[in-house]
């Protein structure tokens, strides 16, 4: 699908869907007023005959509009009296594009008034909403796939608004590499794999290093490879550095994934029901990697590094068991009670490795966790664990800018009991109760003190379904843009 700015004045063809806006009481924009007196009115009809309020989200959509050459019309509902937000632009664009994306047209044109930014915006939307993973269709009858193939977006100045969509679009780059990343099936998607579509972002002017087991055996990582010992993959550990500050030395930000390419649970093995689910727990590492992208497709003005724990969790002749006792890169032994509590042990490596490598400003790490954040939270939110005030506030504030909200949970010294082993430092699950907390308080014992924050992502990774326009069900590329929104409010320039 390609994505368009034109003049303001543009007539929709006779293959194309017309959008235009309504706000609160069904009241109509400018568009939408024009579009109505060119129809004779039939647009004030179709409101009055039926449910459409102008509420957000909600769409009417008219066939053959006498008077006009457009083939539909649809009316948006974006709420308010008047003037948009680009927020709520973005989402209305979304909408529109859904609403008609199957139905037969192949133009979609949005006229939504408003300036460059919120035309930008607006591409934006259309270019989330649009996402699909169909690479591994082939038979797929076309009545079946979006009949959209260009999408036009009115702007009184298009070519202010294609410029002011190129850093959009950089994150929108991201996103959708994100998306791919968590698309792919383990089969195909293992730790190597992975690795190397990471390497492949170099070009882009990432520097990427890649170590296999043997680098990381040397660095005492037993945490890690545990993990990854049952698997005929071998386990990767990426680093991907962003050197975009003026001032190359300076302290950078840093990043960390969890990146289980399938997660069977090893010899704790899961269920077979819902198991297939299981290729998603590498959606921290995904989105990881898909922020470099991001930060590096608009040439943010930081230091950032990713560091993404790769790794496939089996079970087999060579896999760790319950009760093994490993030695982590800090020199802390853990006793795995639980081979299925295996992202944590992943991370404690990658962690602990950053932090003694880079010595960033904060660390935040990104995993498909627990799924007790999942009953937590429900799927609208994911888990906060942080031991830095401020780091959350920022958190909490791009989550909520960024539509993809977080909820701070609290990480009390007295869980820590829960943890506690026998015969070593520590074990690797702490019971029902508490389950997300007392994995993130694991995860703290690998911070170094380091300012840190940890996303519990295991409830918003992926979609099924999904409520919001710009995230089509499945992978949903979670904390893309929340951590660019993150980063260039509070760590750019
Ligand atoms: N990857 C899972 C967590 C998960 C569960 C993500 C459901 C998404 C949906 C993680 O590795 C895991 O298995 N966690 C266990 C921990 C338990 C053994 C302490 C869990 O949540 O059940
Ligand atoms: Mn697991
Ligand atoms: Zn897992």
């Amino acid at each position: 699908m390609r994505i368009e700015f034109v003049p303001a004045d543009i007539q929709a063809g006779a293959n194309a869907a017309l959008a235009v806006l309504a706000y609160e009481a069904a009241a109509l924009s400018p568009e939408a007023k024009a579009v109505n007196e060119a129809s004779g009115g039939a647009l004030a009809r179709a409101v009055a005959g039926g449910r459409f309020t102008g509420a957000k989200g909600q769409t009417l959509d008219l066939a053959a509009p006498a008077g006009l050459e457009a083939a539909r019309v649809v009316l948006v509902g974006v709420d308010g009296v008047g003037a948009v937000e680009p927020e709520a632009i973005e989402q209305a664009a979304a909408h529109a594009y859904q609403a008609v994306k199957a139905s037969g047209v192949s133009e979609l044109v949005l006229k939504l008034g408003g300036d460059a930014e919120t035309a930008a915006r607006a591409a934006f939307g259309v270019k989330l909403a649009a996402y699909r993973f169909d690479k591994y269709r082939t038979t797929e009858k076309a009545e079946k796939k979006p009949s959209v193939t260009v999408v036009k977006i009115a702007a009184a100045d298009p070519a202010k608004a294609a410029k002011a969509f190129e850093s959009l679009e950089a994150v929108a780059d991201g996103i959708l590499f994100a998306r791919d990343l968590v698309s792919e099936p383990a089969n195909i998607l293992h730790p190597e794999e992975f690795a190397r579509r990471v390497k492949a972002l170099e070009p882009m002017g990432l520097q990427v290093e890649i170590l296999g087991e043997a680098a990381m055996a040397k660095l005492g990582m037993g945490s890690l490879l545990g993990v990854g010992q049952g698997s005929r993959r071998e386990s990767q550990l990426a680093v991907i550095r962003w050197t975009g500050a003026a001032d190359k030395a300076a302290q950078p930000i840093a990043f960390v994934g969890k990146g289980v390419c399938f997660d069977t649970g090893g010899i704790s093995i899961k269920p077979a029901e819902g198991m297939e689910d299981m290729k998603w727990d590498m959606g921290g590492a995904a989105a990881v990697a898909g922020l470099m992208h991001a930060l590096a497709g608009r040439k943010a003005k930081v230091n950032a590094v990713g560091v993404l724990g790769l790794v496939e969790n089996m079970p087999d002749g060579a896999a760790q068991r319950p009760g093994d006792v490993v030695t982590s890169m800090s020199g802390q032994t853990i006793e795995v009670i639980n081979t299925d509590a295996e992202g944590r042990l992943v991370l404690a490596d990658a962690l602990w490795y950053t932090q003694d490598r880079f010595k960033p400003k904060f660390m935040i790490d990104l995993a498909t966790l627990t799924g007790a954040i999942i009953i937590s939270l429900g799927h609208d939110y994911a888990g906060l664990f942080s031991n830095n005030d401020g780091l959350s506030e920022k958190l909490l504030e791009a989550g909520k800018a960024e539509r993809e909200p977080l909820w701070r949970m609290p990480l009390p010294a007295a869980y820590e009991k829960q943890i506690e082993s026998p015969i070593a430092d520590m074990k690797n699950i702490g019971g029902r109760p508490g389950g997300s907390i007392t994995a993130g308080l694991f995860l703290q014992k690998f911070v170094n003190g380091l300012p840190w924050a940890h996303l519990d992502i295991a409830s918003t990774a992926w979609r099924k379904p999904s409520n919001d326009p710009t995230v089509p069900d499945g992978a949903a590329g979670f904390g893309v843009r929340l951590l660019n929104r993150l980063v260039a409010d509070a760590y750019e320039g």
